[in-house]
């Protein structure tokens, strides 16, 4: 944990963001490793563990997939990391903030998983709190310790975030929205984080047809959530091995490729993946489709009302995404 971190967190429980002191246990390279934070009002308490501070009991992390999952395929989908830039075009493009406008800001990562999108903000020069419920946070904190103590991972929910409102510049939540219990208090809960004029990105899944081209994958999500990890792990491992030479070739065909999305595989063939990238990306997406316990899809029209009507200003929707500022 960065020293920086304390002045921002505030204890989840107390009312007026009651500030937490901290005690040390082990430090090295400016970085503490393990300690204890506490809050003096409610006596409350938690643990630095691995350089993370760890808001979450393991009762309340229902992301056990997730953790799983980002720590297996850390690299995968960082571009520094894999050679390609296809999260910075994303993230450019959904959030649509400039790299100028990145840079010196204070930027909330509202379930960072591997930290593929927090990478991009601190690489274009922005101090990122990187939260997540699962252990994904020690896949994160791995990927982006190289930006000189200037991205700080946390394990905590977003439902209960330990930090003091109304501090950040910037907040996306990108791939998150839908596998939580309660997407639209989430989406509601969360500009409460911005300063005045503060901006917010979120992506999410759409309500729209595709899940009725999906059978598939819907008859096998049933069962698939309440899955032991390794078995859902050896099912896709399955699934893909079986089923990726098709997909590949059928991404070469125009007007046929669409036949993927019937398939129960998530297909990843996009061209600036050699061949055995594109295979861990369907492997690591695949997983990602049956692991999670949640996927609640979310219509943009219901989401740009929603934000208006918290009094949002300049919101803007479009299938699968919403962008606006604090007022
Ligand atoms: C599909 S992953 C997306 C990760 C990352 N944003 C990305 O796009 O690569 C969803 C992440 O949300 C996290 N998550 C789900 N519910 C959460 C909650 N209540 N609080 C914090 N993180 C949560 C999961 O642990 C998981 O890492």
């Amino acid at each position: 944990m960065r020293a920086w971190l304390l002045d921002l967190l505030a204890c989840p429980h107390c009312p007026d963001e009651q500030p937490l002191s901290l005690r040390i246990d082990w430090a090295m390279d400016e970085e503490i490793i393990d300690g204890r934070l506490s809050c003096p009002c409610c006596g409350a308490s938690w643990p630095v563990r691995d350089g993370v501070p760890r808001f979450v009991g393991s009762d309340q992390d229902y992301c056990g997939n997730f953790g799983f999952q980002w720590q297996h395929w850390k690299a995968v989908q960082i571009d520094r990391l894999a050679g390609h830039s296809l999260s910075e075009t994303r993230f450019l493009a959904d959030s649509g903030w400039s790299p100028d406008w990145i840079k010196d800001k204070l930027i909330l990562d509202c379930g960072c998983g591997a930290g593929r999108f927090t990478d991009i903000a601190a690489k274009h020069g922005a101090r990122v709190v990187s939260v997540d419920l699962s252990q994904a946070v020690n896949a994160c904190r791995e990927t982006t310790m190289v930006w000189d103590g200037r991205v700080q991972p946390i394990q905590a929910s977003l439902f209960d975030l330990p930090l003091r409102r109304s501090v950040f510049d910037g907040l996306f939540c990108m791939g998150v929205i839908q596998h939580t219990p309660k997407p639209e208090r989430l989406m509601t809960l969360l500009p409460g984080w911005l300063k005045p004029g503060g901006r917010l990105a979120y992506n999410f899944y759409e309500a729209d047809f595709w899940p009725k081209l999906q059978p598939l994958k819907y008859a096998l999500r049933l069962v698939t959530p309440y899955l032991p990890t390794d078995w859902t792990l050896a099912l896709c491992q399955g699934l893909v091995a079986t089923l990726f030479p098709l997909s590949r070739a059928l991404s070469g065909i125009r007007k046929v490729r669409i036949v993927n999305h019937v398939l129960p595989i998530c297909s990843s063939h996009d061209k600036a993946l050699n061949r055995e990238q594109q295979y861990a990306w369907t492997l690591l997406d695949t997983f990602d489709w049956y692991g999670p316990r949640h996927e609640i899809r979310q219509d943009h029209h219901k989401v740009k009302a929603l934000l208006e009507s918290q009094g949002l200003k300049q919101v803007q929707a479009s299938p699968g995404l919403a962008t606006a500022s604090a007022p």
